[in-house]
């Protein structure tokens, strides 16, 4: 089977550089373009970490900036899981310079010289940059063959006691994009729980070069999570990546899923229906569960083929 072409959204981030290492690592995958959005840290981080990372596993994957807010607002970062500069403080050699344009429009460029279900748009930050794009030109939606986001939770969040950190920080962006008509999988809280990257795993990698270095630095640089612990840090980005390189890992369930964008303490929650009790279409699938084992097991095996 020829490569799957996907573009990849994301906000680097400490969770997103493995994702970023892990599907440039696997043959599975065509990189066709990175786009960064801010998030995790402000987007002058999150370029400059997506450059820097790309550069160094020495792909020649093209890098676009994006938004450097939400639809409505600001973003609100997250340095305590993602240091100040958005790697955990580790410090990255730069990376070859931004491609010209902007993430929307650059997205929207490769859909519209794509055939219909041809490109594959996986989203590891807020969806901002994916919703202006699919808001803009819908009739570009055909092009896409689905939707990867993690994002989201179906029980507890991890900003507030609903939401979920990528879903906070742009819900309207989310709305769009959960209700584009196209297949949606979600990689949410429930599942990336389940991929603990724990302090033995950790120190059982070897082989490999720079980006395995620069992987367990990151990892290394990340608090283990309170709320799941403290036995690991979970690999969030990696399970949107891992669910398109290695699907027999996982198991999914169709739900319906929708957003509270209500201004009150529930705003940036995904509302999914795992069990069909609301009306609505099954607009997305949830990743319920992934064999953790064979996840990192294979993670490893693609690090250290990276230079
Ligand atoms: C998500 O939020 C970010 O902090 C991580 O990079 C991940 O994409 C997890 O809630
Ligand atoms: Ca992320």
């Amino acid at each position: 089977m020829s490569p799957r072409k996907i573009i990849i959204d994301c906000d680097p981030g400490t969770d997103d550089a493995i994702a970023l290492f892990l599907a440039l690592a696997s043959p599975e995958l065509d990189v066709r373009k990175v786009t960064a959005v801010g998030g995790n840290v402000g987007l002058e981080h999150t370029l400059r970490n997506a450059r820097a990372l790309v550069s160094l596993t020495g792909r020649d994957v093209p890098v676009v900036g994006g938004a450097d807010r939400p639809m409505l607002g600001s973003f609100i970062p997250e340095p305590r899981v993602h240091g100040q500069n958005g790697v955990g403080g580790v410090m990255l050699p730069d990376g070859k310079p931004a491609a010209p344009g902007i993430a929307a429009d650059a997205i929207r460029d490769m859909l519209r010289a794509a055939a219909p279900g041809e490109i594959t748009l996986v989203g590891v930050g807020p969806a901002t940059n994916l919703g202006l794009a699919l808001a803009t030109e819908p009739a570009l939606l055909d092009r896409i063959a689905e939707i990867v986001l993690m994002t989201g939770a179906w029980a507890e969040g991890n900003v507030t006691p609903d939401a979920e950190f990528n879903a906070w920080n742009d819900p309207e962006a989310l709305a769009v994009v959960l209700a584009c008509g196209r297949p949606v999988t979600l990689a949410t809280l429930e599942t990336t729980a389940q991929a603990l990257a724990t302090p033995s795993w950790m120190a059982g990698l070897s082989g490999g070069g720079a980006c395995l270095q620069a992987a367990k630095a990151i990892m290394a640089s990340v608090p283990p999570s309170r709320r799941l612990g403290a036995r690991g840090t979970p690999q969030h980005d990696a399970c949107a990546i891992m669910w398109l390189v290695a699907p027999h890992l996982f198991t999914t369930r169709p739900v319906h899923a929708a957003m509270d964008l209500g201004p009150g303490p529930g705003r940036g929650r995904t509302v999914i229906d795992r069990w069909e009790r609301v009306a609505g279409p099954r607009n997305a699938q949830v990743l319920e569960t992934v064999d953790a084992a064979g996840f990192f097991a294979l993670l490893a095996e693609r690090l250290a083929t990276l230079p």
